[in-house]
């Protein structure tokens, strides 16, 4: 008798793959129950991990998170216009509810026991353990416990006739899901070194994107995406839609250094094509629809709300709050973004909202509803501390 059943987040691939047969060896578990969640990987990946699950597991699950995904985690992320370090995150924001799918399967099967196949120098670790932890639940994470090296891992698995996903050659380490895609690993590591073509696999090189450009409309409804050219949409079916529209314009790659939570600088490289033209054209109807106050007070939420969720505190009680605020905030964000996509740029053309706090009225060079020598008045007393201080040094 061992130490009964554990409870397995599983990619299908090299390190949770590993994980099984080490659980049981090593850890002494005599039932391995492992849990992928579909939060937007290829079908590909998805259908590999089912059927490694089940070969490889004692029970498997495979759980269809992408709605929740779209509207409990996506959706504020835009309302927050979400973004870390410059990029629109996306492995932070699918993280927390990978780990609650787990969550839900550990209860169910009566174990106390969750495992990721995490290492010990990256930031989903943290994210896992921080909602396994929160539930309750006992955490193992054999690729950082037992310290282990990728040569090591691929010599484990072909003692235990698992199938090597990674090339040696080509040994990046690939993240997926709706909002995003991440590439790190291998010659990578070297932060001078070129990204080669062949690393991307949702957009095009921008410099062999269409001639022509493409112009597309999307419609927010309290700040979030409702509907594309005209028709009302799923956030699920626009945010997939266009990723292939977007991805086929060469729009939404990354290449840069980033800081993870525990202080190491990585080299990351990512394609976000639906995510590059929300945001631009989210914050775009937010400087139409929210007052300059509005405005500058929400940056700064916004800055802390990505902070949090990059670190995966969704627990975290100021997570909430701000969540709060944000969202009463988008109460007037609607309206309609016109964008141009074309060889990697994603340029905004032209918005309208019935929300706007504009009027062409009143700031039009051709209208006299406001009377301009009303503004004679405030030029006198503009700047006027700054002017004394000035007019001083000169006598
Ligand atoms: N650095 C990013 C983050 O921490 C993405 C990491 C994705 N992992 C990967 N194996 N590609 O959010």
């Amino acid at each position: 008798m061992g130490k009964g059943t554990v409870v397995m987040a599983y990619s299908g691939g090299l390190d949770t793959s590993i994980c099984i047969p080490l659980l049981k060896e090593r850890y002494d578990y005599d039932r391995v129950v492992t849990v992928a969640v579909n939060v937007g990987q290829r079908d590909e990946e998805i259908a590999v991990a089912t059927e490694k699950g089940e070969k490889f597991a004692d029970t498997h699950y495979t759980i269809d998170a992408r709605e929740k995904f779209v509207n409990a985690y996506l959706f504020p992320a835009i309302r927050a216009n979400g973004s870390y370090e410059g990029y629109p995150m996306g492995t932070a924001l699918a993280r927390p509810l990978i780990a609650e799918e787990v969550v839900r399967v550990a209860l169910h099967e009566g174990a106390k026991t969750v495992a990721h196949g995490c290492t010990g120098k990256g930031n989903d670790q943290l994210r896992f353990d921080f909602i396994f932890r929160i539930a309750g639940l006992e955490v193992i994470a054999p690729i950082r416990e037992l310290n282990l090296t990728r040569d090591w891992e691929i010599g484990y698995a072909k003692e235990h006739d698992i199938p090597v996903p990674v090339a040696r050659e080509k040994p990046w380490s690939i993240d997926e899901n709706l909002w995003s895609r991440s590439i790190e690993g291998g010659r990578l590591e070297d932060p001078a070194y070129h990204p080669p073509e062949e690393i991307y696999g949702w957009t095009v090189a921008p410099e062999k994107a269409p001639d022509t450009p493409e112009v597309i409309t999307l419609d927010f409804l309290k700040g979030v995406p409702a509907g594309m050219n005209g028709d009302a949409m799923s956030g699920l079916d626009l945010i997939q839609g266009l990723n292939l529209i977007a991805g086929r314009h060469g729009i939404g790659r990354s290449n840069m250094i980033e800081d993870r939570i525990l202080g190491l600088k990585a080299r990351e490289i990512y394609e976000h094509p639906a995510a590059t033209v929300i945001l631009a054209a989210h914050a775009d109807l937010e400087h139409l629809t929210l007052t300059r106050q509005e405005l500058a007070f929400k940056r700064m939420v916004d800055d802390k709300w990505s902070e949090l969720a990059y670190m995966g505190l969704v627990h975290e009680p100021l997570f909430h709050d701000l969540n709060a605020f944000i969202t009463q905030s988008q109460e007037k964000v609607s309206g309609t973004v016109d964008l141009m996509l074309y060889k990697g740029c994603c340029r905004v053309l032209g918005r309208s909202s019935p929300e706007g706090v504009y009027s062409d009225d009143l700031v039009s060079f051709d209208s006299t509803t406001l009377d301009q020598c009303h503004a004679i008045g405030v030029s006198a007393y503009y700047g006027i501390q700054a002017r004394l201080i000035e007019e001083r040094k000169k006598r």
